[in-house]
Parts: C-alpha cells; structure tokens; sequence
C-alpha cells in the first residue's frame, strides 16, 4: 500500500497470514500524514458535532471545533438542528465567540453583519455601499451536510459524500441503542465540558480508549485503591472485542454491574444501592431479560472512526478527539445521563465521570502521561514499527486484544489511499483474521 507523497512506503502492514500487524511510526509524528490526514480523512467523512440535548430549546447553539473548522450547532427558531460554519461570509471572522448560549441570530463582532439561528444573512450595516449584484441570500453562513442517530450529531465537510450517516455508522448503530436505550425519555448531555489537550497524535488517544490491555498495568494505583476497599469482587470476567465496520470497533466487558452506574466504585454509597436495583429492575420490564443484561450487565467501550469515543463503564463519559498537527491534538470530554435520572444517582454519576475519566480522575493523567510518552518514543526512530497484532489468532478476540484498534487502522489504510468506501466492508477483517488464524 502506497502513499504517493510524503512517506515512501507503506504504513499499515496488515498480514493476517503471518497474524501480524504493524503500523510504521510515522503515521504519528510526519506533517506531511497529519496535512492529508485533513483532506482525506477529515474533510470527507462523518464526523462527531455534539449531542441533540446540547441545544434543547429554540436558539440554542453549541460552537466547538470539529475536524479543526469552527462550526455552531444551532438549533434555529424552526426547530432544526444545523451545523453552521462558524465563519463570516464577509471577511471571516467567528460569527460566535461564546462556547455555548441561546440567541435569535449571530452578529460578526467585525462589520456587524447578522445571521438568523438558521444561517440566514437577515442584516449589513450601511447597505447602499453595495451594488444591485448584491444578494443577502448569497451570503448566508455555510451549512454542513449534518445528520443524527439516536441524538448523536454529526456532519460531514464534503458534499458529495456517498453514505449516509447510518451506512457510516455500520455495527456501531448497536452499541449507540445499547446507550440511548438507557432513558425511556432521552439521555442528555450533563451541562458543562472539559476541553483539554494531549502533545500526542490524536489516532493515540482513540488507541487508548478502546484499548483494555493496559488497564492493569498502567491504572495499577487506582486498581490497587479499589481492592484495598473491597468493593470490587474480585471475580473472573470475561468480554471479547469486535470490529463493526467502517472502521468502527468495541469492546465489552461481561459480567459488570453497571447500569445505571457501576457499583463498586469507592463513592458507592449503600443507602442508594436498592433505588439503583430499582432502576435496572424497570430494563426488565421494558427490554425482556436478555437485553435487559446486555444494557445493564456489561461495561463497554464503543469507538466511532474518526473521533469519537463512547466509555460506558463507570458512567458514560464522550470524548470527542480532534487532530490540532501530527504531536497535538484536543479533547473535548463530557459526561451522558439519562434525563429523568434520580438526584442522588445523577451526584454519584458527576462525582464518577471527575473521578475517574474526567481530564484530573484517576484515569485519564495515566492514559494522557502514557500516550505522551509513546510520542517521545517515536522520536527514536531505530524502531520504525508499533505492534497491533494481538488477538490476531482468536475466534473471538477478548476485551484485552486490538481488534477495534486494527479496525481503525483498517479504515484510515483505505481513506489515506483514496478508497471506495461505498464498498461493504462491514466484518470482512474478522472473516479474514480467522482464515489466517485457522490457517495456523
Ligand atoms: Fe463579518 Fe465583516 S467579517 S461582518
Ligand atoms: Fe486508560
């Protein structure tokens, strides 16, 4: 597999045959992957926006970067959700500096320009300096092909993109209802994001989050913590690892009491165990007792190529992750809840989310110290390869193996070399890890 220009040679080196996989370093650290990593991967695919409840009411609007262009998602005065390019059609500037808010329309701070909340030019100041060429209906602000699955927004910066949202998605529909099916009312965004950072390439942060293999080693103090308490039973799990397609992967981990939130974290407080018997009890009633367990009885980690990652362990935390250049990237981290969530529960899940995966838990230092350091380490460049092969031999992979991580891989392979992606792809890299694996 070729890329022309800059890095002679392949990258991804996936050997089923030999159950190998390995990916050349530089796709971590050359500028030159990271500009194409822009308009190959980013410009064109569906990409994570936010969450519908981010915008409940008429004029609310959320403006973040995405793929690395400022956009606002609005919901306008007509009820729809649009993603808007959060640049003035005049001369450039943000039409929105706020990080989230409600308003009617946007004015450009610079020559006061005013958008309505569905991207509509509706004011310029001083108009007869124009000529009768000049159309406001030219001049709205751009708005991006966007579409959402079960409350999850997302757009996509290339027009002529041949999928639809939910033929991107692949398998990953499943494991988003496992989440949206938490609510019989609707999940919601717990107000407030943490935007932080890595000096990492950002395809490490999404390694990380769906990679369990480094669960015991790297968050040994907070393993350790947990046992010393003895809320933890120290019984045998078990899990497997899936591909979904597209680039998409997961991993679960069975049995786990989960749901609404893990019981043995050290902030359980037993007074409000039985109201969360109580709540996994109603799963019953509304799912049967098979999906029942599989909502309530497992602890999940779901990635969505490019950038988003969903943990639903301890609560449910989202992390969007956006590329900023090859040793750079920022993650924006916000916690999910169902909206008519118990107060007491809905405390325990805040504290849960801080203490473990928000940016300061006792999580997410390890995983960014760790990811930071794997970057330093790329700068020896004696060492041209990382290793991904794990699990590569099974049936089914278990939770520790690095089949979603290969997924990825998989996708960005094909995208970086221009490839079909109209073409099914969905379980065909499991089919062909176990030929290679019977084969052995
Ligand atoms: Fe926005 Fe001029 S740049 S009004
Ligand atoms: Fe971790």
């Amino acid at each position: 597999i070729e890329l022309q220009r800059p890095v002679d040679g392949q990258i991804v080196f996936d050997d089923p045959e030999n159950l190998s996989f390995r990916v050349d370093r530089r796709a971590y650290t050359d500028d030159d992957v990271a500009a194409q990593e822009m308009t190959k991967i980013f410009d064109r695919c569906w990409l994570y926006v936010g969450h519908e409840s981010e915008v409940p009411e008429l004029g609310s609007y959320v403006s973040r970067d995405v793929g690395g262009r400022p956009v606002v998602m609005a919901r306008g005065s007509d009820g729809v959700i649009r993603v808007l390019a959060n640049s003035c059609p005049h001369r450039g500037a943000l039409i929105c500096s706020q990080s989230a808010g409600q308003a009617r329309s946007f004015r450009c701070p610079y020559h006061d320009w005013t958008f309505s909340n569905q991207g509509d030019l509706v004011g310029v100041p001083l108009p007869d300096g124009y000529g009768p060429g000049f159309r406001k209906s030219d001049f709205g602000l751009a708005r991006h092909r966007s579409d959402s699955y079960r409350g999850f927004v997302f757009a996509t910066f290339d027009p002529e993109q041949p999928l639809t949202l939910t033929e991107h998605l692949a398998g990953a529909t499943e494991y988003l209802d496992l989440i949206a099916d938490q609510s019989e009312v609707g999940m919601e965004v717990i107000q407030g994001a943490q935007l932080h950072g890595a000096r990492a390439n950002w395809k490490l942060m999404m390694e990380n989050s769906v990679d369990i293999y480094h669960f015991r080693a790297l968050h040994k103090r907070y393993v350790s913590y947990i046992e010393s308490l003895g809320t933890m039973a120290p019984r045998r799990r078990g899990g497997f690892a899936r591909a979904l397609g597209r680039g998409h992967g997961a991993n679960e981990l069975v049995p786990a009491a989960a749901r609404p939130l893990a019981y043995w974290t050290p902030m359980f407080p037993p007074e409000v165990k039985s109201r969360m018997e109580a709540t996994a009890a109603r799963f019953v009633e509304r799912f049967g007792a098979e999906r029942a367990q599989r909502i309530t009885g497992a602890n999940r980690a779901l990635m969505i190529f490019p950038n988003l990652m969903i943990i639903d362990a301890i609560g449910i935390t989202i992390r969007k992750i956006d590329p900023v250049s090859a040793g750079q990237m920022s993650i924006t981290s916000v916690a999910l809840a169902p909206q008519d969530e118990d107060p007491d529960i809905r405390e325990l899940r805040k504290s849960h989310y801080l203490t473990f995966l928000g940016p300061a838990g006792f999580a997410t230092p390890d995983d960014i110290e760790i990811i930071e350091s794997c970057q330093r380490g790329y700068l020896n460049r004696t060492l041209r390869h990382s290793d991904l092969s794990r699990g590569m031999a099974k049936e089914v992979p278990e939770t520790t193996d690095e089949l979603p991580a290969r997924e990825f891989w998989r996708q960005w392979d094909r995208l970086m070399h221009d490839g079909d992606d109209r073409e099914e792809n969905h379980h065909l890299t499991q089919r062909a890890e176990r030929q290679g694996g019977q084969r052995r």
